[in-house]
């Protein structure tokens, strides 16, 4: 009831479209009259999770639920997820290769910075399945 659903695909390994769809939900939350400080937030978090599909998936999603209350972000890839979560989440923790660290990715930040910018962060994924990421933003 009362909920607005966006859903954008993201292909890996294709740098043209980068922030692509992060930026199409920074559109959206504007028009919305989200307040700019949650928006920030959210185009932070969703910004990331784009950037991980692209450099680190076979390519996924990125959802945006949103209702009165909450901004739920949902981002989903189709593998090769994550053999370990801990190490992942931590700062500085990167696996991105040097062609993609010149490219200024790699700082290992991404998945730090997505917790950090949610009010409900959660991560599942293993090896040889999908990584999924959900994230709620509360509205006031
Ligand atoms: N969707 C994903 N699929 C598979 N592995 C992932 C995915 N997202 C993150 N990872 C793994 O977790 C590591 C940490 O991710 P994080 O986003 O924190 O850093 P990064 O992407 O390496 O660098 P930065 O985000 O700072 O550019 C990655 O290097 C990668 O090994
Ligand atoms: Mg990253």
């Amino acid at each position: 009831m009362g909920e607005i659903v966006f859903k954008y695909e993201v292909a890996k390994h294709d740098f043209s479209k980068a922030g692509e769809a992060s930026s199409g939900i920074k559109k959206i939350l504007r028009q919305l009259g989200i307040p700019s400080q949650l928006i920030k937030l959210i185009a932070v978090a969703t910004y990331e999770a784009e950037m991980n599909i692209i450099i680190h998936s076979q390519g996924g999603t990125l959802s945006l639920i949103i209702t009165p209350e909450r901004i739920k972000v949902m981002a989903k890839d189709t593998g090769p997820g994550i053999a370990n979560i801990e190490l992942a989440m931590k700062a500085g923790f990167s696996t991105a290769s040097p062609e993609i660290r010149e490219m200024g990715f790699g700082a290992g930040m991404g998945l730090p910075n997505m917790k950090r910018c949610a009010d409900e962060f959660q991560i599942v994924s293993s090896l040889g399945q999908s990584t999924e990421i959900t994230m709620v933003m509360n509205i006031q």
